[in-house]
């Protein structure tokens, strides 16, 4: 098998590493900037110091900070125009996915013209536009290495996957005291999505040698730190942990795929607004539980990378200690169920049938071990509902 592996041109990575910014930028020879992040960020002092760094090396910039959780085709457009007015020769996206995501899907409009729904998965993206500098705030989606945007259509509510070189970052920079300051549930949420991705990559029947290494690594660093980060926000070990953890379950998922859990998870978050980590998490024990059969030793090696089994368990008995592992995460992390969310079960059960759809639609669950019929999808959305 041949594998294609796509990864950014440089990386960054350790605690205060913010600083290279005004230094990355020059190295790449790039130096008239569109800083794009989220009104929390701007008031986080984050920003601040971010652009402190590029006045004192008299490097020009601007703001876009109107970005959005579950970024809108809407706001990518406005963020376009301002990019495509300013002369910009690069994007710095500062925050959590949702403001990386705008700014690659914003490259992407630049450089190709018409409408977002146009590059949606299978399409192919012809060119790649101005340059992004990834900086996370979270850890995280992972999304300062991966070669994919989800971008929710304004019109139709779909939450639209993106893919190809022209979405993958020019550089990550991965600064874990970013992080410091995460509130609990928008740590558990972030770090569970990275679990997730961990998890899917490898059991992904696009999973090959050089993700599962990375997939393995994530999971052994996640599975160990994320409780610690949770219950002790200032803990910098668990923090640099959890980052290091997200940042490679990227590298890993971006070269493999996700599946089942995400292609579910999408509609669950484009017609509920759940955030992403939150309904991966609630999906994650029931769809593991599901495809567990067609692809036991792989979860069985998940289980062992999570240090919840022994090297030399029976994949059987290592299998059952990794559910029961992962319905523990959700109780210990407070993960509600969608009925606990809030969600109105008759709502729900309505618009089931186009959820399945849009889930299959995605590929994502093409690339699940045990790959579900759309009644299964159905059934199995029944099941987490509770
Ligand atoms: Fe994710």
């Amino acid at each position: 098998m041949v594998a294609t592996v796509t990864t950014p041109r440089l990386m960054v990575v350790g605690g205060g590493s913010l600083a290279e910014l005004p230094a990355i930028l020059q190295r790449l020879g790039l130096g008239h900037p569109l800083v794009v992040t989220d009104p929390y960020i701007a008031g986080s002092g984050i920003l601040d110091r971010a652009t402190a760094l590029l006045n004192s090396a008299g490097i020009r910039w601007s703001v876009f900070s109107d970005t959005v959780p579950d970024p809108t085709t809407a706001v990518v457009e406005t963020g376009t125009r301002i990019l495509a007015e300013g002369g910009f020769d690069s994007l710095v996206a500062i925050g959590g996915g949702s403001s990386i995501d705008t700014a690659k899907a914003m490259s992407v409009l630049a450089a190709n013209g018409g409408a977002m729904r146009e590059y949606k998965v299978p399409a192919e993206i012809p060119k790649t536009g101005p340059p992004l500098i990834a900086i996370p705030t979270t850890a995280g989606t992972g999304s300062e290495v991966t070669r994919f945007t989800v971008i929710t259509d304004t019109e139709t509510d779909e939450k639209m996957l993106i893919a190809g070189l022209a979405c993958c970052p020019l550089a990550a920079l991965v600064d874990y005291e970013l992080t410091l300051s995460m509130p609990l549930r928008l740590t558990a949420d972030t770090g569970l999505d990275s679990l997730t991705h961990a998890i899917e990559a490898y059991v992904s029947r696009r999973a090959h040698p050089f993700t599962d290494g990375l997939a393995k690594n994530a999971m052994s660093l996640i599975a160990r730190h994320i409780r610690t980060a949770c219950a002790e926000p200032g803990n910098r070990a668990a923090r640099e942990a959890m980052m290091l953890g997200a940042t490679t379950a990227g590298m890993a998922f971006s070269n493999s795929s996700v599946c089942l859990v995400h292609g579910m998870s999408r509609p669950i978050g484009a017609f509920f607004h759940v955030p992403h980590g939150l309904s991966n998490a609630m999906l994650l024990p029931e769809i593991t539980a599901f495809s567990v059969p067609a692809a036991l030793e792989r979860y069985a090696d998940c289980a062992r990378a999570m240090g919840v089994a022994e090297e030399d368990e029976g994949s059987q008995a290592a299998v059952a200690r990794l559910l029961d592992e992962l319905r523990r995460l959700n109780e210990d992390l407070q993960v509600p169920t969608p009925r606990a969310w809030g969600i109105d079960a008759g709502r729900y059960e309505e618009l089931l049938p186009l959820m399945a759809s849009q889930a299959l639609g995605s590929g994502s669950p093409a690339n699940n071990p045990r790959i579900p019929t759309s009644d299964e999808i159905v059934e199995l959305y029944r099941r987490v509902y509770r």
